[in-house]
């Protein structure tokens, strides 16, 4: 298909993204998956693309003893597997892998940070530092006060406006709001806030940061973008993968934890915040936290006919495998009430959007792999047309789709040529056939502005405290003496459990 761009129109942002400073990057957890799935593999392409800093230092940070050509070895095989993109350039490999080094140490032996900082101040390290903590959330505040106390932390110490040291955080930031307060505390106390970068993978995606541009780029939507227009909005994060090996983590999770608080929240705030004043990080942080304080305090009852729970039941993945009872998964109690799909109806409270349902869903093993928004239109009035349709005519509907098949579609009616009848067709734009263009994976994008200090696409913490008061609210209504919400089984391969059809309807409730 021939590009639909017309380039002369185009403006480009990214000099103004994208300007990585040098940095000694030091991975926490550098033997884990996280570091070998997406950290290596995105630093990997970023040096290919020519984005990283000739002059950047990677440090790999763990407890197993292993040399340096060790620790280069494995992430080369697993870059291998895991980089998007392949074959693997040589070059660019050897290239970043001669800076590579690692430093064996134990996360709570003080000498470890001491051999740190000595490191940091070799004549061959650039003089910034960017700490990457790829460990497991329990230890976020541990390595923040170990750095802090080996004089690597920035609260308190001015480094001027050409140096930085930034603490990089991986989710999950805390299990409620209590922890993640205590946590944001003990970080603070280590850490200047504009030093701390919260990730939400979510947040790199290209398809999630063009929310906004779709939005306010554009003058055909905002008009419509409002309760005068939109019946309903839904946000489905469907995943047809059950919990594999990750169950010790997940069963004292659960999906409100894992995928609402986070993910979805984050989605939810890109579609319905107001246009920030400018492009500047505290300008859009300041627009999304405001509409997470705009959704009320619901009560017990109310969450409980506005929510749903479920845990997949055995059953065939999309791929034909067979993905076991969730309670038979590897770690997981075999009694274990852990939800593995949630729906949640939510109301954002102004101007904008009272009254217009919100449907966030997310669930494991169900019968496709997706990430996307629907944005329901008003019906048109169908008299005109009553008798091609009866009484009702098809409501336009906005599709944007985060993952797979970036893209976005407008369903829109239309007559039949030669009949006297209206059909549904759709205009489509699908980002990777119509444009070609590089598209790079999440942490491309977070460690770049991480870098460069743009914390844009990183959690501020009253967004993090924000998400907790709504996931607060749902577990407490969950597990309240007279809540009790009905785990719901679903077979696992199937659609989950269905939401009620009173949920689309304004002012709906269960
Ligand atoms: C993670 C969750 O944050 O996001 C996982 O912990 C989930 O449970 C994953 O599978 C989904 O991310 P993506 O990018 O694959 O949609």
């Amino acid at each position: 298909m021939p590009s639909i761009r017309d380039e002369s129109a185009s403006c480009d942002l990214s000099e103004a993204a994208l300007s990585p400073a040098p940095a000694a990057i030091v991975i926490f957890g550098a033997t884990g998956d996280l570091t070998h799935r997406k950290i290596v593999p995105a630093l990997y392409n970023l040096e290919r693309n020519g984005i990283l800093p000739p002059e950047t230092k990677v440090i790999g940070f763990a407890r197993r003893p292993l040399s340096d050509a060790e620790f280069r070895d494995g992430l080369r095989e697993s870059c291998s597997k895991f980089s998007h993109i392949q074959p693997m350039v040589s070059e660019a490999w050897d290239a970043l892998a001669a800076r590579m080094s690692y430093l064996e140490g134990d996360l709570e032996d003080p000498m470890a940070y001491a051999r740190l900082a000595l490191r940091l101040a070799g004549p061959d390290m650039p003089p910034n530092a960017l700490f990457y903590l790829a460990i497991s959330p329990e230890q976020f505040g541990v390595v923040a006060r170990y750095l802090d106390s080996a004089g690597l932390g920035t609260a308190g110490h001015d480094l001027g406006e050409t140096r930085f040291r930034r603490l990089v955080v991986e989710k999950p930031f805390g299990r409620d709001r209590e922890s993640a307060r205590a946590l944001t505390k003990t970080l603070q106390e280590c850490f200047a806030e504009r030093d701390i970068f919260r990730i939400d993978h979510y947040l790199g995606k290209e398809t999630v940061q063009n929310l906004l541009y779709l939005r306010f780029a554009n003058s055909i939507f905002e008009p419509l973008w409002s309760r005068n227009h939109i019946e309903s909005v839904e946000i489905d994060v469907v995943e047809s993968g059950g919990i594999g090996t990750r169950g010790g983590y997940y069963d004292h999770a659960g999906a409100a934890r894992d995928m609402i608080q986070n993910h979805l929240v984050q989605l939810l705030c890109l579609t319905a915040m107001e246009p920030p004043a400018t492009l500047a990080p505290e300008s859009i942080r300041e627009e999304k936290v405001k509409v997470l304080k705009a959704i009320p305090d619901y009560g017990v009852r109310e969450l409980l006919a506005r929510s749903l729970r479920g845990q997949y039941a055995a059953g065939k993945g999309i791929d034909g495998k067979s993905i076991p009872d969730y309670r038979g998964e590897p770690k997981v109690a075999p009694d274990s009430k852990t939800e593995t799909f949630v729906a949640l109806n939510i109301e954002i409270e102004n101007w904008r959007f009272a009254g217009v349902p919100f449907i966030l869903r997310t669930g494991k093993a169900l019968d496709r792999q997706e990430s996307v928004i629907r944005i329901t239109f008003k019906r048109p009035p169908a008299t005109l047309f009553a008798g091609f349709c009866g009484d009702r005519l098809a409501p336009n509907v906005l599709t944007i789709r985060i993952q797979p098949d970036e893209g976005m579609f407008l369903g829109f009616n239309a007559k039949v040529p030669g009949a006297a009848r209206l059909t549904a067709n759709d205009l489509h734009f699908a980002y990777r056939e119509d444009t070609g263009d590089y598209f790079p994976e999440a942490y491309e994008r977070l460690i770049a502005d991480a870098l460069s200090g743009d914390s844009t696409l990183f959690l501020r913490s009253d967004e993090t405290d924000e998400a907790w008061r709504l996931v607060d609210s749902l577990e407490a209504a969950w597990f309240s003496a007279d809540g009790q919400a009905p785990l719901l089984s679903y077979e696992a391969g199937g659609s989950g459990p269905p939401i009620p059809r009173v949920w689309f309807r304004q002012g709906g409730r269960g």
